[in-house]
């Protein structure tokens, strides 16, 4: 039994007193307990597949921040190591995959579905001993890439600006794009439903690159993957975040997805008008806003939180930014909590 159930009432489309709130990339670098015990230790992977540790690093927005959820500790890069392509992770730098896919062969190699779920037991025994230590206090988010971002990986190795090398195979190769699409989709559908099983109550999947796409290759080479793999989904709400898609959010919504994330470039406005006001978004103040002093942050989470005016669960458009003072994270937080629909409808 949940004792904080709001915000999965409102992914799952129910009307609540006031938004839900958390953050993504709350369990991070913007606590210092997270820093102080990432410093203890040989390195992130380190954190990331021993389950007592990531338990602890999950519930510690919990008790910093107050947040409606918790989100498990991981990363999106676990997939592509477990389908056979390890990835490092270099303090300063980020991810780094010694090992990339450059020619068919390699793709032929690729382990998929369930083969590649089941080298991920660290994350299920993290995701069951958080679920256990939590207690029912608040609902455990568990999450994936989407093929898109993990396909972009794969190719490059690494972070780009552009991720010309990934896009490169998509216009001289579709067929072998969409070959390792598919391989990815299958092994994440696998990890997903395995995740639920270990006590997820919620799956987003983050498209975080999808931003680099046409439209046109962002309908062809991303959302159908998205979409299968919400489709797969049953028992738990879903939340497909593709940032930078704003072209595309009616499409998004039109899957069985119950909440649309939504990157920082858009208005409520724009969105209310295209998705109508049942739509559960999810989103979308600047990261940067909360670089500003106390009232600012308050008066422009209070304008977000009106504007959207109900089925929103209240986060950033991207994930904290590692500097961001804490204080001014739990002016957002705060904020949010002392927001009420009741008081709205008055003014
Ligand atoms: O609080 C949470 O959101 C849970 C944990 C989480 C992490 N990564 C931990 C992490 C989640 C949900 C992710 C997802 C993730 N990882 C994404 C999708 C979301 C997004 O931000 O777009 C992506 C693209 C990655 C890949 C990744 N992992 C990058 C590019 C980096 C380096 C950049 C950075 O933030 O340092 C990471 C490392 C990473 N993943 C850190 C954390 C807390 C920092 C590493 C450290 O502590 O040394």
């Amino acid at each position: 039994m949940l004792k904080n159930d709001i915000f999965l009432r409102a992914a799952r489309g129910e009307k609540t007193e006031r938004p839900p709130v958390w953050l993504m990339r709350q369990a991070g670098r913007i606590l210092p307990q997270y820093r102080a015990l990432r410093a203890s230790l040989s390195g992130f992977k380190e954190l990331v597949e021993t389950p007592e540790l990531a338990c602890e690093v999950t519930i510690q927005p919990i008790d910093e921040l107050g947040v409606d959820a918790a989100i498990i500790f991981s990363d999106i890069l676990v997939i592509p190591e477990a389908m056979g392509l390890p990835y490092e992770m270099i303090p300063g730098k980020g991810p780094l995959f010694p090992k990339t896919l450059t020619s068919e062969a390699d793709v032929d190699q690729l382990i998929e579905g369930e083969a590649a779920a089941a080298d991920l037991n660290y994350v299920y025994d993290a995701l069951k001993l958080t679920k256990k230590e939590l207690n029912g206090r608040v609902p455990l988010i568990g999450f994936a890439g989407a093929p898109f971002t993990i396909f972009c990986y794969m190719f490059e190795g690494q972070g780009s600006k552009t991720f010309s090398k990934a896009k490169k195979v998509m216009y001289q190769n579709p067929v072998l794009a969409h070959k390792v699409l598919d391989k990815i989709t299958t092994s994440t559908i696998a990890y997903l439903k395995q995740q639920v099983i270990a006590g997820a109550d919620l799956i987003q999947v983050f498209d975080s690159w999808a931003g680099v796409l046409t439209p046109r290759d962002f309908r062809t080479f991303a959302l159908p993957y998205m979409k299968r793999i919400s489709d797969a989904i049953q028992d738990v709400p879903v939340t497909l975040f593709a940032k930078g898609a704003w072209h595309s959010l009616q499409e998004i919504a039109a899957t069985n997805c119950n909440v649309v994330g939504l990157g920082w470039t858009q208005t409520p406005k724009d969105v209310r008008a295209l998705l109508g006001a049942e739509q559960v978004v999810q989103g979308n103040l600047d990261p940067c806003a909360l670089y500003a002093d106390a009232k600012t942050i308050q008066t422009t989470t209070e304008t977000m939180l009106c504007d959207y005016g109900g089925h929103h669960i209240a986060n950033l458009g991207h994930g904290v930014y590692p500097d961001t003072p804490l204080d001014n994270v739990k002016v957002f937080v705060d904020t949010v909590k002392a927001f009420s629909y009741a008081s709205l409808k008055t003014v």
